[in-house]
């Protein structure tokens, strides 16, 4: 942590997100209005509510499950990689408006408690084809509830790293889930074909981001022993600055200074910052959201704070940065690399 601790610059940036978010997720709703009034007049509010929200909050997990490898594809979309927070949980919100008007609409005017008959007025469990789509799309929005409900910073730092990256990674049986529930629904209801084709249109897109991030992830040049990745050269880098590569889903940020390289995690402690987009100050990296500091070499900060960040061993080969994305614990000392400048 920082003894200056301030929002400063990126905060600005975040704001710039938030509102073209907020200004595309009213740009959507608005416009979906205007269309299915002119060419669906006979459409209820309640169900162009329910299909808007549906259509938006789809349109929006395709979005958060593209960023992760476009970002390792192209590093100019880190930017939208820590921004993923406010995507997430707005994602979630306009969800929920989708299934708590269709509860409403199709599960709450019998004498059946709403939620006992989104379970039960559907009894084909054992059928495939008629299989209650409704019950798919609880599930996942449970699963998308758990995500936003343990964004907070609190579970940030209650849950262990490795739960909440598992939490994170239910998001796919969560898209496997809503797949189902759409693909279902559109039989089962004879609901347009366009939905369809969109949806798949986009499983494809998606399989194929995720497949070319992978090769390209895994296509690193090994250099002496086993597990090293090629990085960047040594003039890729400027004096006390970072480059930050993305390696079998690590990111990491290699720092230059004072004719020395080390490696620390991208991430920083306090809100996921990037760290590798901050500078090395009075020998510190610094955050460039709030300025949580890290000595570059052991990836701690300076006492008397205790966060620490895992670091990564480093060779250099003439001019070339090799790098092994296996992290070691967090703040590990290693003895950074020397360079003649
Ligand atoms: C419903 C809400 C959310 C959805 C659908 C979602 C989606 C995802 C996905 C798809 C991944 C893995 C993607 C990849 O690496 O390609 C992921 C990981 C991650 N998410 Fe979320 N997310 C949500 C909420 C949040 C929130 C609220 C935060 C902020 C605290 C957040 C921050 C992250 C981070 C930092 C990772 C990387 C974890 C790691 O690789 O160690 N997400 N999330
Ligand atoms: C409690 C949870 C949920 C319930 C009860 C529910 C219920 C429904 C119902 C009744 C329909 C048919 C609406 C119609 O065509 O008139 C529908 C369609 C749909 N649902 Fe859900 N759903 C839930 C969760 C979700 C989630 C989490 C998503 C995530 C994106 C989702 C995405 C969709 C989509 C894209 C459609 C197709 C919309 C269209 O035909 O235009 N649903 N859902
Ligand atoms: S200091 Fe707040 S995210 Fe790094």
């Amino acid at each position: 942590m920082s003894v200056n601790y301030a929002g400063i610059l990126w905060n600005k940036q975040k704001k710039i997100y938030d509102t073209i978010l907020f200004v595309f997720v009213l740009g959507y709703l608005g416009l979906y209005i205007v269309f299915t009034g002119l060419y669906n007049p006979e459409l209820t509010a309640e169900t162009m509510i329910i299909r808007a929200t549906a259509t938006l909050a789809l349109l929006l997990l395709h979005i958060i499950l593209a960023i992760g490898p476009l970002a390792r594809l192209n590093s100019k979309f880190l930017p939208l990689l820590y921004n993923r927070r406010h995507l997430g949980v707005t994602m979630f919100l306009v969800a929920l408006v989708h299934g708590v008007f269709s509860i409403m609409q199709f599960h709450s005017l019998g004498s059946k408690n709403p939620l006992i008959s989104l379970f039960t007025s559907n009894g084909s469990y054992n059928s495939l084809v008629e299989f209650p789509f409704q019950v798919l799309g609880f599930f996942a929005l449970m699963i998308l509830f758990l995500m936003a409900a343990t964004s907070h910073d609190f579970w940030l730092k209650n849950l262990s790293p490795k739960v909440w990256k598992g939490l994170h990674m239910m998001v796919y049986l969560a898209y496997a889930l809503i797949i189902m529930h759409v693909m279902l629904g559109v039989v089962q209801l004879e609901s347009s074909p366009f939905i369809y084709g969109g949806l798949m249109l986009g499983l494809m897109i998606i399989i194929a981001l995720h497949f070319g991030s992978s090769i390209k992830s895994g296509r690193g040049l090994a250099l002496t022993s086993k597990g090293y990745y090629y990085a960047c050269n040594l003039e890729d880098i400027k004096d006390d600055c970072a480059k930050v590569v993305t390696l079998n889903g690590e990111n990491i940020a290699i720092f230059k200074y004072d004719g020395k390289l080390s490696a620390i995690s991208n991430v920083c402690k306090h809100q996921n910052g990037p760290l590798g987009e901050g500078k090395v100050i009075d020998g510190c990296v610094t955050c460039p959201w709030h300025g949580y500091q890290y000595e570059p070499h052991n990836g701690t900060s300076p006492p008397p704070f205790t966060e620490k960040v895992a670091t990564y061993l480093l060779k250099l080969d003439g001019e070339k940065v090799f790098v092994d994305p296996k992290p070691q614990p967090e703040g590990t000392a290693l003895e950074p690399i020397t360079f003649e400048s």
